[in-house]
């Protein structure tokens, strides 16, 4: 069968790791999607950066513009982060036909909107498992698997970084400062990490997170958002000495009369015994509530380039599948017309 052709667009932690699954699965991807997967392109900022060196050269490139619309392209796999240029890019991919994968939550909690009205516009697959807490199967679940249920409270810890450092805090008396750095030289951290430790990026996926349990529009502006820059190794401590644990917590809840969404993210004390209080590292856990399914709870690797390459990896399946069948996955789902705000109860 005919190969279907991958465009990478950044090769950072998450897309240097994307690049070598592809390379090591890749007898185990064609027999799965009944078709070669072909990585034709790797768009980067500056080649010649010491990750580029396991990637052939000649399919490193400069020219993202230039790679998206190109036609033997049938996949275009987004992660670059942040705004622009990667909304454009995607923009672009999809106005000339392409399928998108992306783990760009920055984007969808900013301008979903945006994309997603593109993606129906011009029929194209969109897939973002990535964006929300790296390796755990999440999204797809909520729009998918529990698509016949009704979803009350979405709950969790759903930035590693944080988790990391709170966890370091609490188990080793580690400063603020050195847990940070670890945590940045293990690749969990953004790019600029005050997006993790004053909660942005916690916000933005519990803004995704709302939007799809609730079928509602959802942006990171309509987060009520505290980060973690303010604890200090005392409050660990003395948390500790009253047996709790702080964790920054995302909390995604309908109000008791149906009619309005809160979505909020701040530093809690958890009870030593909660499950959450035993998320350690960079680990993720989120409980969804849903009326009749009761309670779930997804846990495992929330960031790192491996597991965020590994639903990456499932995503590129899923639209390579369906381009196959000439289908496409579900569509956003917003028809619920709820009042959003940053302070519901929980
Ligand atoms: N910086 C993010 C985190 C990466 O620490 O959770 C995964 O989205």
């Amino acid at each position: 069968t005919k190969p279907l052709k991958i465009a990478l667009l950044g090769c950072g932690v998450v897309g240097s790791q994307v690049v070598r699954l592809l390379r090591e699965q890749e007898s185990d991807l064609a027999a799965r999607v009944g078709a070669p997967l072909e990585l034709v392109g790797v768009a980067v900022r500056k080649p010649g950066r010491k990750r580029d060196a396991e990637i052939d050269p000649a399919l490193l490139t400069t020219d993202a513009e230039s790679l998206v619309t190109r036609d033997d392209v049938d996949i275009v796999v987004e992660v670059i982060g942040g705004i622009e240029p990667a909304r454009s890019l995607i923009l672009a991919a999809m106005a000339s036909g392409k399928s998108v994968v992306t783990a760009n939550k920055a984007l969808l909690a900013e301008d979903g909107a945006t994309i997603h009205r593109a993606a129906r516009e011009n029929g194209a697959d969109l897939y973002f498992e990535a964006s929300v807490a790296g390796a755990i199967p999440l999204l797809r679940p909520l729009r998918e698997s529990m698509a016949g249920d009704r979803v009350q409270r979405v709950l969790g810890i759903v930035n590693g970084t944080t988790n990391y450092i709170l966890d370091k805090m609490d188990s080793s008396g580690a400063s603020f400062t050195d847990a940070l750095e670890e945590a940045q030289a293990l690749g969990y951290a953004e790019a600029d990490p005050t997006a993790d430790v004053e909660g942005f990026d916690a916000a933005a996926k519990a803004a995704i997170l709302a939007g799809i349990a609730f079928h509602s529009r959802v942006t990171a502006a309509d987060v009520h958002r505290e980060g973690i820059t303010e604890i200090t190794a005392a409050d660990v401590a003395s948390a500790k000495a009253m047996g709790y644990v702080i964790k920054l917590l995302a909390i995604c809840a309908r109000s008791d009369d149906g009619r309005s969404v809160g979505v909020r993210v701040h530093p809690a004390m958890i009870p030593r015994s909660h499950p959450l209080a035993g998320v350690r590292e960079a680990y993720n856990a989120v409980f969804v509530e849903a009326e009749s399914a009761g309670r779930l709870m997804f846990y495992g690797a929330g960031a790192g380039g491996a597991p965020t390459a590994s639903a990456v990896l499932g995503d590129i399946v899923a639209v390579a599948r369906n381009r196959i069948a000439n289908t496409r996955g579900p569509e956003e789902s917003t028809y619920a017309d709820l009042r959003v705000h940053p302070m519901g109860e929980s």
